[in-house]
């Protein structure tokens, strides 16, 4: 573990739900691991007016709340502590950033992290008033959170005018789940075992899923949600993301850039779904009330912010192709929902069958490669083996990596990775602007198409696992969802 010491990390929209619920308690728990030394400071700036004190408080009743109880330590808290400093500054008047420069005096040599966690309608004023300011240092570097537009050219004119004040090797698009272990062991499973390589493509694969799916529904972020959908808060980012580690070619080396560059191809690559290809190729839903742990919930409708006749997706399904030579004619299902049945993300692909069986009677089943990312993370696959007795019949068993006993170090939560990521100047793990780019220009015809063609969304019971029409998309390839086998 690299320690860093000497780092300046300003996060805008520090009283925000983000600052509060998973960044500032990522930064303590580093700190409390040993990775940020007493010469870091965190600055967390945001319009509302608290004393240093009064945001100490806030911090660390959020800390209480978010961490585990073994995870606080009083001790450790106010050594933490002794390095946050409150700010008041009103992104949009360039006069405030003078109380931010002041705050950042003499500090010019060491690495400034901008970290944007506001609305995205706010980057460029902040960029231009962080420029303005001169607090933009050559080793300074800007974090930006999703959503990053609503579209390809909202997002490009982000990216214009950050990519105007700050180079693209300073730019940092965060998706946290690419910051997630499982993630990373994906990579690690595929490029560090030879094992796979030849069974990874067409004629080896019959098929992919990849399922991220929610007990939760949209917890007060109704407003934000309904201008946003799943699509756009889900598909475009965190979904893409996962397809990318999953099919990209192996890169020539572990460098930023060679990662990069083999995740836009695949991007790239992606079949457009465009005009009536929606309607076979895409479900949208939407979740009426139903049921979550056994308590009644109310519906997508009757959430605060939300308009009584709104048309916003909370549930997505797709058949998304990858047109190359290793993944032509191998689907790759993608879903995700809030108030479904469970919370689970989980990756599953499913080899060929064998090509002929020589065992009577026993079904087949194809061997899958199952990689749960949440609740718990695992890598399991699935073979068949002889049932103990006097006939030969086979069932499917699991031989499972053993990741928790495997390792004794502790596991990290993704934004401990990538806060930490982009205090070391690693950007493997964020997004590079064409890769934003290609992203939204698959996802923008899907959303045209919906609009031309009426696709209504299809209403589910929360606590399902969708639409019925999600299990019809699938299972007009002859497959089905994991959870339904
Ligand atoms: C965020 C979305 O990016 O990811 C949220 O905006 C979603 O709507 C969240 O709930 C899911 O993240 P995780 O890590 O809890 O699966």
């Amino acid at each position: 573990m690299q320690k860093v010491d000497s780092f300046d990390m300003v996060l805008f929209g520090g009283t925000g739900d983000l600052a509060l619920r998973k960044l500032v308690p990522a930064l303590y728990l580093r700190h409390a691991a040993g990775q940020i030394g007493s010469g870091a400071r965190v600055i967390a700036v945001a319009r509302t007016g608290i004393t240093r004190e009064e945001y100490l408080a806030q911090i660390e009743a959020s800390c209480r709340e978010y961490l585990r109880p073994e995870e606080f330590n009083a001790a450790q808290w106010r050594s933490f502590a002794a390095l946050v400093d409150y700010v008041q500054v009103d992104a949009t008047q360039a006069g405030d950033f003078r109380k931010l420069c002041e705050a950042l005096e003499g500090r010019e040599d060491a690495v400034r992290v901008l970290y944007l966690s506001t609305a995205p309608s706010l980057f460029t004023q902040i960029c231009d008033n962080l420029a303005a300011a001169g607090i933009v240092t050559p080793i300074s570097r800007v974090v930006l959170e999703k959503p990053l537009g609503n579209d390809r050219a909202s997002a490009e004119l982000i990216n214009r005018s950050v990519g105007a004040i700050f180079s693209e090797q300073q730019i940092y698009r965060i998706d946290h789940y690419l910051g997630k272990e499982t993630v990373q062991n994906l990579i690690a499973l595929r490029f560090g075992n030879a094992l796979f390589e030849p069974l990874w493509r067409r004629g080896r694969i019959r098929h992919v899923q990849i399922t991220i799916a929610e007990q939760l529904g949209v917890e007060g972020r109704g407003q934000f949600y309904e201008h946003t959908g799943a699509l756009r808060d889900m598909v475009q980012n965190h979904l893409l993301q996962l397809v990318c580690i999953l099919a990209m070619e192996p890169p020539t080396s572990s460098d930023p850039d060679a990662v990069r560059d083999e995740k836009l191809k695949v991007l790239r690559a992606l079949r457009p779904i465009a005009g009536g290809d929606v309607q076979t190729k895409t479900v949208r839903g939407q979740y009426r009330p139903g049921a979550a742990n056994g308590q009644p919930v109310p519906g997508y409708l009757d959430e605060a912010g939300v308009a009584a006749d709104s048309t916003t997706e909370t549930f997505v399904a797709l058949k998304a192709e990858i047109g190359t030579w290793r993944w032509a004619g191998v689907p790759f299902f993608l879903r995700t929902g809030k108030r479904l049945q469970e919370r689970v993300t989980e990756i599953v692909v499913t080899f060929e069958d064998v090509p002929h069986s020589i065992f009577e009677g026993s079904g087949r089943t194809p061997n899958r490669l199952v990689i749960r990312l949440q609740p718990q993370e695992s890598i399991t696959l699935t073979i068949l083996a002889k049932t103990p007795g006097n006939i030969m019949r086979l069932k499917p068993v699991n031989l499972a990596l053993d990741l928790a006993g495997s390792f004794k170090e502790q596991r990290l939560d993704a934004y401990e990775r990538l806060l930490m990521d982009t205090v070391k100047g690693n950007l493997t793990l964020f997004m590079r602007r064409d890769e934003l780019d290609a992203a939204w220009r698959w996802i923008d015809p899907i959303r045209d198409a919906w609009a031309q063609h009426d696709e209504r969304v299809k209403t589910y019971v929360a606590g399902s696992w969708g639409p019925a029409a999600s299990s019809a998309l699938i299972s007009r390839d002859g497959f089905a969802w994991q959870d339904e086998t």
